[in-house]
């Protein structure tokens, strides 16, 4: 079977490569993919934003099977469309989407279902807000809405500093809505724990940690993730067990009581306080760069999963897990997450493909045979092994080979599971 994998980053590097182990794949098309997906699969240099356009080139080329990376498409309702025309897609529908692309939606399901999360308020209008911003200490987390690619949380010191962000929102700085979520600041130790879903089930597909801040010793705005490591020593079955009865199945038998149902990678991401879990938020995909550490671990065939998931059947799976440990360190052009420059020449030729240190690409672009930097994280570096230190070592020494003068990274990545060795 021809398959098409929606995305370009590093997520979708390394789904991709996943994928290539499979046998039943014919061939494997990426929409529109990286420099890394260049080199083991066809890119296809489209919008899949178009969804017409997107059809189109999925039937040109005897497409039959959808895998879609990123929140954005499937929040604006890719699957309804391609299962309207009689192609699988692997991700959930626009309704159930929302549990990402609307906030306000998914803390109202937390409320009516008793799912434990920070307390909250949803403010329509200033007014709305100046009412209930005393209910509140500092610091207090302004939230916007809708999506807003990882830069719509500012935790506020002052309350000063929430109305200024408060008022931003409203004014529309967010396309996706102009609604603000007000939050109690949760403390704890954050955590995410992933699932594969269908119709019927869901199943265990790993935990990680990520770290968001672009600085070390976690200072500096919101990154998409500078790094991350699997699996999270946190969540043992204790808690898992937790996070599952008072989390996962009290919001799939939402969606059920709405005669909706989810399907796809959820991402449940959470704070944990004295041993209990709490929702901080869902994704209706996988994390990246957590996806980068979580599929080298996995030893069941990825497409397997995928194809059962599709039919219901997700719970007749046992997934094999390798007991190693994951990490990856990403390589960001500087000035990231504010401006930086593109399209900056990369020279990793000399460097092989290890199978235990390898290289995942998210933005980059081939170009003649050259690869450039496209986008902010430009390289996941990746190592695989039985001790958080030795690989932090391994990656770090690689990411000095490639020597990329226009990039940075951060050095402390896992210093919470190192810092305890
Ligand atoms: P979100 O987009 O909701 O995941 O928020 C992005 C990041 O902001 C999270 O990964 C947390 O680090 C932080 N954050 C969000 N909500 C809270 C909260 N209620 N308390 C503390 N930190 C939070
Ligand atoms: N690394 C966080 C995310 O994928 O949302």
């Amino acid at each position: 079977m021809n398959i098409a994998l929606i995305g370009s980053g590093g997520r979708e590097n390394a789904l991709c490569r996943k994928l290539k182990e499979s046998k039943n794949i014919n061939q494997i098309f990426c929409i529109p993919g990286n420099a890394g997906t260049a080199k083991i699969a066809t890119n296809l240099d489209i919008d899949f934003l178009d969804f017409k356009l997107l059809l189109k080139n999925l039937n040109d080329n005897k497409i039959k099977m959808v895998i879609v990376g990123p929140e954005e498409p499937l929040v604006k309702g890719i699957v309804d469309f391609l299962e309207k025309n009689r192609i699988k897609v692997f991700g959930p529908n626009k309704y159930a989407s929302q549990l990402e692309g609307s906030k306000a939606f998914m803390k109202s399901i937390c409320k009516k279902y008793n799912i434990p999360t920070a307390n909250f308020q949803i403010c329509n209008n200033q007014k709305d807000f100046k009412k209930s911003i005393n209910k509140f200490n500092l610091p207090v987390v302004v939230k916007a809405d809708g999506l807003a690619a990882g830069k719509g949380v500012v935790i506020c010191k002052t309350k000063k500093q929430s109305f200024e962000i408060a008022k931003q929102i409203f004014k529309g700085k967010f396309k996706s809505s102009k609604k603000v979520v007000l939050e109690e600041f949760l403390e704890g130790e954050e955590a995410s724990y992933f699932l594969v879903v269908d119709k019927k089930s869901f199943i265990n597909f790993g935990t990680a940690q990520d770290h968001k801040k672009v600085f070390e010793k976690e200072k500096g705005p919101n990154t998409g993730g500078m790094g991350a490591y699997s699996p999270a020593p946190i969540i043992d079955k204790n808690l898992e067990n937790k996070i599952i009865t008072r989390i996962v199945k009290p919001t799939l038998q939402a969606l059920k009581d709405k005669k909706q149902f989810y399907r796809g990678f959820l991402y449940v991401g959470l704070m944990i306080k004295n041993e209990d879990p709490y929702l901080i938020e869902y994704n209706v995909r996988m994390g990246d760069p957590e996806c980068q550490v979580i599929l080298p671990r996995l030893k069941t065939d990825l497409f397997k999963i995928i194809s059962y998931s599709l039919k219901n059947q997700i719970r007749k799976l046992k997934l094999k897990w390798e007991i190693s440990k994951c990490m990856t360190i990403v390589l960001c052009s500087k000035g990231y997450p504010g401006n930086y420059k593109k399209g900056k020449i990369i020279r990793i030729k000399r460097i092989n493909d290890k199978k235990n240190l390898f290289i995942i690409h998210a933005g980059t672009k081939l170009k003649n045979g050259d690869i450039y930097s496209t986008g902010g994280r430009v390289l996941n570096i990746v190592c695989k092994g039985q001790n958080f230190n030795q690989i932090r070592k391994k990656i770090i020494q690689l990411i000095k080979k490639i020597n990329w003068k226009n990039g940075f990274y951060r050095k402390d990545i896992g210093w919470r599971v190192i810092d305890k060795l």
